[in-house]
């Protein structure tokens, strides 16, 4: 037996204990975080994901988020479907130039990484936080390794690629906020509990943030209401990996693991073992 999950499905231990023939959770995601991953574990079920296939699509969808932020896309389709726009002005929607600025990530696994390499044609230098450095990437981009508080004071775009683990939950908070660069611009297209919503909110509403991208939220599809509210913010709904191509590769990837499973074979993508 298989279950392939959605990300939206909590699949957890209690679950497991009534499927005794359960062999393999074929996630349909390269984020794990709604599986009871050490459940699975202790009973030999194999959990799967979904890596490599959707790294591009999410990439791009990151850069979506940066040049809208930057740019202020938003305020501008606004302007222009509100039918107060008064013409051409020299003040209007002012945004910032990324060249020569500063595109700080935390996490930089293959979606980090594509992020970063698509940073360079822009102009950007790139800062990174992870547990080990990422030589390959280094030389590719120029992009230098540095503690988290380099990170947040440092970065003119803070872009969050980290899975959902304990040290990574709410690792942007009230505090760690106060010590990102004023006026900068914070991106998550990585898990929503990354970040702690309601500071966030207040960072924007204080001016101290200059905008928030994300595609991600603690509890989807809720977001709470104060930073649905709150200004320069480019919300999507969780679209990271949704093109025809990622989408169709990631179903395709999930029946390669559920069939390899089920005849005995490895899972060609296991999230452990
Ligand atoms: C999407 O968020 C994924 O983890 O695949």
């Amino acid at each position: 037996m298989a279950i392939v999950p959605l990300l939206s499905r909590w699949v957890g231990g209690t679950e497991l204990k009534h499927l005794p023939k359960l062999k393999i959770i074929a996630n349909c995601a390269v984020g794990h975080d709604n599986v009871d991953v050490v459940a699975a574990e202790l009973r030999g079920i194999k959990v799967t994901n979904t890596p490599d296939v959707l790294t591009d699509a999410t990439a791009d969808l990151t850069w979506v988020l940066i040049l809208a932020c930057a740019r202020r896309v938003l305020e501008g389709v606004e302007l222009v479907k509100s039918d107060t726009w008064t013409g051409w002005h020299p003040e209007q929607l002012l945004g910032i130039e990324l060249k020569g600025r500063t595109l700080g990530l935390f996490g930089a696994g293959r979606i980090g990484q594509a992020v970063g390499r698509r940073a360079v044609p822009f102009g950007l230098r790139i800062l990174y936080t992870t547990r080990s450095p990422r030589p390959e990437f280094e030389r590719a981009t120029g992009a230098a390794r540095v503690e988290f508080g380099r990170l947040l004071s440092e970065s003119d775009v803070l872009s969050l690629h980290a899975q959902s683990v304990p040290e990574t939950k709410g690792i942007i908070n009230a505090d760690t906020l106060r010590q990102m660069k004023p006026g900068a611009i914070l991106i998550n297209t990585a898990r929503g509990d990354l970040v702690r919503e309601e500071a966030l909110a207040i960072a924007l509403e204080e001016g101290r943030l200059g905008a928030a991208g994300l595609d991600v939220y603690l509890d989807e599809p809720a977001i709470h209401p104060r930073l649905r509210a709150a200004p320069r913010t480019v919300l999507l709904p969780h679209i990271g990996s949704a093109t025809r191509e990622a989408r169709t590769r990631m179903a395709a990837i999930a029946v390669a693991n559920v069939q390899a499973v089920l005849r005995g074979d490895p899972p060609l993508t296991p999230v452990f073992g």
